[in-house]
């Protein structure tokens, strides 16, 4: 951060206290090819249900009124595999963070193989992720989280955050608790709801707790999520070529790599 210019230390500063970043996303057409893309193929999965879209407006936050619980997962792995499944996907999605990862991560990058996919219908309690941290299950501690939601969220259809602070504090309290159900308990009123507009974007460390509740608002959460790092931090479980691959190594490092030394 030393040599950062002004306008990115404030963008580090601001990351390393709070643990995330909200964002203005500048390449709106990407954003809108994505967007487009996930109705697209949704619309096709409901076409084949023969359930016929009545609304196009606010069709993503009205999803809730085409699927049911039972069959959204079977629904939201068509889409997931489908668009992961289109070549531009993967750097169309880096596109609209770019800028800000970099800054926040490293400008030699691996990059998620497939980027999640998540739903959250209202008052659906079969797809949440209750607190965790990813780090504690095998994720690398230099990872950071580009979670890009397709509609507005806030309230309890947004994530939750805790802080670096009371992340710190708890972590060395971990062994008191029974549960991560009682330490969510317990830290509930400290954890911050990420108000996240469709256009922005938002960064984390998944080394924080976070997490989901049941979606009490009225209409649907969709939203992607890849995770990133310096290509050359550390790996924990998530394997370089099974899960990670590289995205924006430089020519200096690729001549590293093949170097081999003289015969002695
Ligand atoms: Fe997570």
């Amino acid at each position: 951060m030393k040599f950062s210019s002004k306008s990115e230390k404030k963008i580090q500063n601001q990351f390393l206290k709070k643990g995330y970043y909200v964002f203005n996303i500048k390449n709106k057409s990407n954003l809108n090819i994505i967007k487009n893309r996930v109705i697209k193929l949704s619309k096709a999965w409901l076409k084949k249900k023969s359930i016929k879209v009545k609304n196009i407006s606010l069709f993503l936050d009205n999803l809730h009124n085409y699927i049911n619980p039972r069959d959204l997962n079977e629904f939201r792995m068509h889409i997931y595999n489908e668009i992961n499944n289109s070549k531009d996907f993967q750097k169309l999605y880096y596109t609209l963070g770019k800028d800000y990862i970099d800054i926040l991560c490293g400008n030699e990058l691996v990059m998620q193989r497939r980027c999640n996919l998540s739903i959250q219908l209202p008052k659906d309690d079969s797809s949440l992720l209750p607190l965790h941290a990813d780090v504690w299950v095998g994720d690398s501690e230099y990872e950071i989280v580009f979670w890009l939601p397709l509609v507005n969220v806030y309230k309890t259809k947004a994530m939750y955050i805790l802080s670096p602070e009371d992340n710190f504090k708890y972590s060395k309290k971990f062994s008191k608790f029974k549960s991560t159900e009682q330490i969510f308990k317990k830290i509930k009123n400290k954890l911050k709801w990420i108000k996240v507009d469709f256009g922005q974007g938002l960064l984390f460390t998944q080394n924080l707790m976070h997490g989901n509740v049941v979606n009490k608002e009225n209409s649907t959460r969709i939203s992607f999520n890849c995770r990133f790092k310096s290509a050359f931090s550390l790996y924990r479980d998530k394997e370089l070529g099974s899960f990670f691959t590289p995205i924006t190594i430089k020519p200096t490092t690729i001549i590293g790599m093949d170097y081999e030394f003289p015969d002695a």
